[in-house]
């Protein structure tokens, strides 16, 4: 088997809102590729910055956020752009193109005037100067491929005469009309109900094998990871605290946070709703703990932690963690002196 080539590199990306009752420090410095080909599962319980970081990608921050700092590298043709350095005209063509998003309320996502037909042929006429006639019948076809029953009547429909579960089939078409390299999918399943959402998953399984595409799955839903991720990132309060292979996250997490997050996930092929909470709940981040900022909560929690950030260790290859017990004694003296 070839390599697996990273398809998009975050480094130190430094996300804060700027609100009436103080700064929040959403995203606090996070590293992250996400491979080719790849479903990459980013977990973290409510507030962590998983939306955050997502929309980061293709700078979508409403405000009052502002990224504050990073660098986020995709690469195209071969070649790495740093996104956040793209003209707003750039970072269009890239949007809705190369990466296209799925959230959570398809009601949201689609646009209440226009017919279906006609949002998913806009994206691909905007986008690729695509002939009306052709983006049409291509939106027939799209709608087929999602499994919709009778796709030419549903062109027709607007997004009130469908159901919850249709019209996130609807947001799914528009996503991958233009065959994105990378598809960002937020708790796609979240609103529909549960029959729906195993329908929904086995869909975007299928559109995965079949056409390659990379995908950024964010979810509370751990059995969803379980079932479709190949490697797992761990967020808490705007860090990313582990990442590892799918296996090795749910069989040997390392990070005391993944272990709280886990352990009411004994099997990963049980499907359980929510995350467990942990003891405790996640720090304001106007004013976020100092060091670790899991040291609050951590039933681990050493002097340092509450002074210094951890490294970000590789202990196994390709398995990270940012936590000082597995630093070694030498970083620890170290940082304890600066
Ligand atoms: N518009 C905003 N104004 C102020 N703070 C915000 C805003 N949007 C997000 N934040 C803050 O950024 C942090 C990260 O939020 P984010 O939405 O990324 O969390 P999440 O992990 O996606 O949570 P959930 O699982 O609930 O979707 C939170 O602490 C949140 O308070
Ligand atoms: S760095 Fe310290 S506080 Fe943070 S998770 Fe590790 S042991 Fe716990
Ligand atoms: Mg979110």
């Amino acid at each position: 088997m070839s390599k697996p080539r990273e398809i998009l590199k975050i480094r130190d990306l430094y996300v804060n809102f700027y609100t009436y009752a103080g700064v929040v420090k959403a995203i606090n410095g996070v590293d992250l590729d996400v491979y080719e080909g790849e479903v990459l599962g980013l977990v973290g319980e409510t507030g962590c910055g998983k939306t955050v970081t997502s929309r980061a990608i293709t700078r979508l921050i409403p405000p009052p956020g502002r990224i504050e700092r990073g660098e986020i590298f995709f690469r195209k043709n071969g070649e790495w752009i740093n996104l956040l350095n793209l003209d707003d005209d750039e970072l269009r063509k890239i949007r809705g193109n190369d990466i296209a998003y799925i959230f959570q309320d398809p009601s949201s996502a689609l646009d209440p005037l226009y017919t279906t037909g006609y949002q998913i042929a806009e994206t691909m006429v905007v986008h690729n100067r695509a002939d009306w006639n052709e983006a049409w019948k291509k939106a027939v076809e799209l709608l087929k491929e999602t499994m919709i029953p009778a796709p030419e009547e549903r062109v027709k429909n607007f997004p009130h005469e469908l159901s919850g579960g249709m019209k996130q089939r609807v947001v799914i078409s528009i996503a991958l009309s233009n065959d994105p390299k990378i598809l960002i999918a937020d708790e796609p399943t979240t609103n529909v109900d549960v029959t729906i959402q195993a329908e929904l998953i086995d869909l975007l399984k299928e559109l995965q094998r079949r056409k390659g595409t990379t995908i950024m799955l964010i979810t509370h839903n751990m059995g969803l990871i379980a079932e479709m991720a190949d490697r797992v990132a761990v967020m808490y309060a705007g860090n990313i605290v582990e990442i590892a292979d799918v296996w090795t996250i749910f069989e040997e997490p390392m990070h005391p946070y993944t272990k709280g997050l886990l352990a009411c996930v004994p099997d990963p092929l049980k499907k359980i709703e929510r995350l467990e909470p942990i003891p405790g709940t996640i720090p304001n981040l106007i004013y976020p703990p100092p060091g670790c900022r899991f040291h609050p909560r951590c039933p681990h929690a050493m002097d340092i932690c509450k002074k210094k950030r951890p490294p970000r260790k590789e202990i196994a290859p390709g398995h990270f963690v940012e936590c000082w017990l597995y630093a070694s004694e030498e970083e620890r003296k170290e940082a304890e002196k600066e």
